[in-house]
C-alpha cells in the first residue's frame, strides 16, 4: 500500500500553482509504502462481530417469507384465491403459473420498498449522529414488524409489519457495513467485513429450518412462530448496538476528536496510531468541506465509486440467487416435489450458504476480491447452464410444455438440489459477502454515507423487482428462466474482470490511489487531471 495525499489535492485544488505542487508530492509519496501498526485485538473482533449480528435480521427476513408463503394455512387466511389454484381446488391451467399472484409476492416485496426509502434517509442520521445510532433504530423497527407479523389477523397487519421489518432493514444495512469496514484493522477488513455476510446466511438458514418445523406444529398457525420469532435476533441487535463504541471515522467526523483516538488505540491494542489518526483527521476535515454529500457524488472524481455503488448491488441481485432464497420451496413444489420436501431442500440449500461464506472469509484477505468474484462468477455460470437444462427436462418431462401435473423422479430432485448447492455456493463466496465489503471500502469518508445509501437502495430495488416479479417471469419465461439470469452473469464477470481493482490490503484511506493505478480509471481520472489540461489548452 502507499502513501496518497488524496484529501491534501483536494484541498489545494483552486490554485494551478499548488496543484502542480501537490501532484508533485502526491506522485512522490505514491512511493512510499505505509504501514498502520495494528493487532487484531479482542475487542475489535468482538465489536464487529455483534455489529454483524444485524445481519441475521437481514438473513432471517429472506428465509422466512419463501417458506411461509408456500405454507397451505398462512395462504388459506391471508391469499385464498392464491390457495384455491395452487392446492387444486380451482387449478391453474398452466403448472408454471400457479403461484403467480402480484398480492402474494407484494407479501415478500414490500419489504424492500421501505428498506429503499430508510436506506437513503438512514445516511444523515448516519453522518451526523453515528453508525451506532442508525444501527439502534434499525433494530428497533425490525422488532416491531416481527412481532406486528406474527401476531396479524388481517392483510393490513402483514403489510404495515412488512414496511416495519423493511426501515428496519434498510438502517441496518446502511450503517453496519461501513461501522466494520472502517473498526477493522485494514489487513483483516475484508474477513471481519464478511461477518456481516455470514449472519445474514445464518439468519436465511434458521429461517428455513424454522419454516420446516413451525410448518407442522401448531395447527396450521406455526407461521406465526416463523414471523415473530424474528423479534429475537432484531432484539439482540438492538442491546448489542447500545454497547457499541462508535467508530474513530465517525467520532472525529462529529467533532469528538479525544473520544476518537482513545477508542483508535484500543481498538489497535497499540499507542502508535498517530499515522492512522492524522490520515482519519484528514479525511474528515475534507468531509467537513462537503455540504452537500449527494451532489458531491455527482463529481467526476468519483465516478468509479458512484459506478460500483450502483453497479455492484444491481448485478448481486440479477445472479438470481435470491429467486432460490425467496421462492426455493415454491419453485420445487412447480417442479413436482411435496410440500415437506420442497422445505427440506430450501433447508439444506440454506446450509451451504454459511459455510461457503466461511470459506470465503478465510481467503479474502489472501486472495483477494477480484480471485474471489472471478471464480464465483464462473462457477455460478456453469451451475446455471446445468439447472437450465436439467429443470428443462425435470419440467418437459414431468408436466410437459402446456403444464399437466404429474411426478417427478426421486433421482432427478437429487441432482436439481444438488447442483443448486454448488451454484449458491459460488454466490455465498463471491458476490454474496463481496456485494456488502466493496461498497463499504472504497468510498472516501466525505461521501461515505450518501454512496453507501445508494448500494443499499439500489440492492433494495433490485430484491424488489425480483421478488415483485418472480413468479411472474417463472409463469411466462418457464424454464427460460436460468438463461436471463446467466446472460447477467457473463455481463457481470467481465465487469469486474475489466474494472474492478484490487482493494485487498489497501487502508481505507489511501483507497484513491487504487483508482489512479488502475489502467481504465486512472487514465479516466487524469483526463480531469488539471495540469494535463493546462497543457492542452497551452497547445490549443
Ligand atoms: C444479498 C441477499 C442474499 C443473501 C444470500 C446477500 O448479500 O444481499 O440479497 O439473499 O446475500 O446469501
Amino acid at each position: 500500500m502507499f502513501r496518497s495525499s488524496h484529501y491534501n489535492a483536494n484541498v489545494f485544488f483552486t490554485s494551478p500553482k499548488l496543484v502542480a505542487e501537490d501532484i508533485i508530492t502526491q506522485q512522490k509519496f505514491m512511493e512510499v509504502p505505509i504501514k498502520y501498526p495494528a493487532k487484531l485485538t479482542l475487542r475489535v473482533v468482538l465489536t464487529c462481530i455483534m455489529a454483524a449480528t444485524g445481519g441475521l435480521i437481514f438473513g432471517y427476513d429472506h428465509g422466512v417469507s419463501g417458506g411461509v408463503t408456500s405454507m397451505d394455512s398462512f395462504l388459506k387466511k391471508f391469499f385464498p384465491s392464491v390457495y384455491e389454484k395452487e392446492s387444486n381446488v380451482k387449478p391453474s391451467s398452466n403448472q408454471y403459473c400457479k403461484f403467480n399472484s402480484q398480492i402474494l409476492t407484494l407479501f415478500t416485496s414490500s419489504l424492500y420498498l421501505s428498506a429503499l426509502a430508510a436506506g437513503l434517509g438512514a445516511s444523515s442520521i448516519t453522518r451526523m449522529l453515528g453508525r451506532r445510532a442508525t444501527m439502534i433504530m434499525g433494530g428497533i423497527f425490525f422488532v416491531a414488524g416481527a412481532l406486528l407479523n406474527g401476531l396479524a389477523v388481517s392483510i393490513w397487519m402483514l403489510i404495515v409489519g412488512r414496511l416495519l421489518l423493511g426501515f428496519g432493514i434498510g438502517c441496518a444495512n446502511q450503517s453496519v457495513p461501513i461501522y466494520v469496514s472502517e473498526m477493522a484493522p485494514y489487513k483483516y477488513r475484508g474477513a471481519l467485513n464478511m461477518c456481516f455476510q455470514l449472519s445474514i446466511t445464518i439468519g436465511i438458514f434458521v429461517a428455513n429450518l424454522f419454516n420446516y418445523y413451525f410448518s407442522k406444529i401448531l395447527n396450521g398457525q406455526g407461521w406465526r412462530l416463523s414471523l415473530g420469532l424474528g423479534a429475537v435476533p432484531a432484539f439482540i441487535f438492538v442491546i448489542g448496538s447500545f454497547c457499541l463504541p462508535d467508530s474513530p471515522s465517525s467520532l472525529v467526523e462529529r467533532g469528538l476528536h479525544e473520544d476518537a483516538k482513545r477508542e483508535l488505540v484500543k481498538i489497535r491494542g497499540t499507542t502508535e496510531v498517530d499515522a492512522e489518526f492524522r490520515d482519519i483527521l484528514a479525511a474528515s476535515e475534507a468531509s467537513q468541506n462537503v455540504k452537500h454529500p449527494w451532489r458531491t457524488l455527482m463529481d467526476r472524481k468519483y465516478r468509479p465509486q458512484l459506478v460500483f455503488a450502483i453497479c455492484i448491488p444491481f448485478f448481486q441481485q440479477f445472479t438470481g440467487l435470491n429467486v432460490i432464497t425467496f421462492y426455493a420451496p415454491i419453485l420445487f413444489r412447480t417442479i413436482g416435489f411435496g410440500s415437506g420436501a420442497s422445505l427440506m431442500s430450501a433447508v439444506i440449500i440454506g446450509s451451504f450458504k454459511p459455510v461457503s461464506t466461511l470459506v470465503s472469509i478465510l481467503l479474502v484477505d489472501k486472495f483477494g476480491r477480484r480471485t474471489l468474484f472471478l471464480e464465483g462468477g464462473a462457477q455460478m455460470l456453469i451451475c446455471q447452464f446445468w439447472q437450465q437444462i436439467i429443470m428443462t427436462i425435470a419440467i418437459a418431462v414431468t408436466f410437459g410444455t402446456n403444464g399437466n401435473p404429474g411426478t417427478l423422479p426421486k433421482w432427478y430432485a437429487i441432482v436439481v438440489v444438488g447442483i443448486i448447492c454448488v451454484y449458491v455456493s459460488g454466490f455465498a463466496w463471491s458476490w454474496g459477502p463481496l456485494g456488502w465489503l466493496i461498497p463499504s471500502e472504497i468510498f472516501p469518508l466525505e461521501i461515505r454515507p450518501a454512496a453507501q445509501s445508494i448500494t443499499v437502495g439500489v440492492n433494495m430495488i433490485s430484491t424488489f423487482f425480483i421478488a415483485q416479479f418472480f413468479t411472474s417471469m417463472l409463469c411466462h419465461m418457464k424454464f427460460g428462466l436460468f438463461i436471463f439470469f446467466g446472460c447477467f452473469v457473463v455481463i457481470m464477470t467481465l465487469f469486474i474482470y475489466k474494472l474492478l481493482p484490487e482493494t485487498k490490503g489497501i487502508p481505507l484511506e489511501e483507497m484513491s490511489m487504487v483508482w489512479q493505478k488502475h489502467p481504465i480509471w486512472g487514465k479516466f481520472l487524469e483526463s480531469d487531471n488539471p495540469i494535463q489540461n493546462d497543457k492542452m489548452n497551452s497547445k490549443c
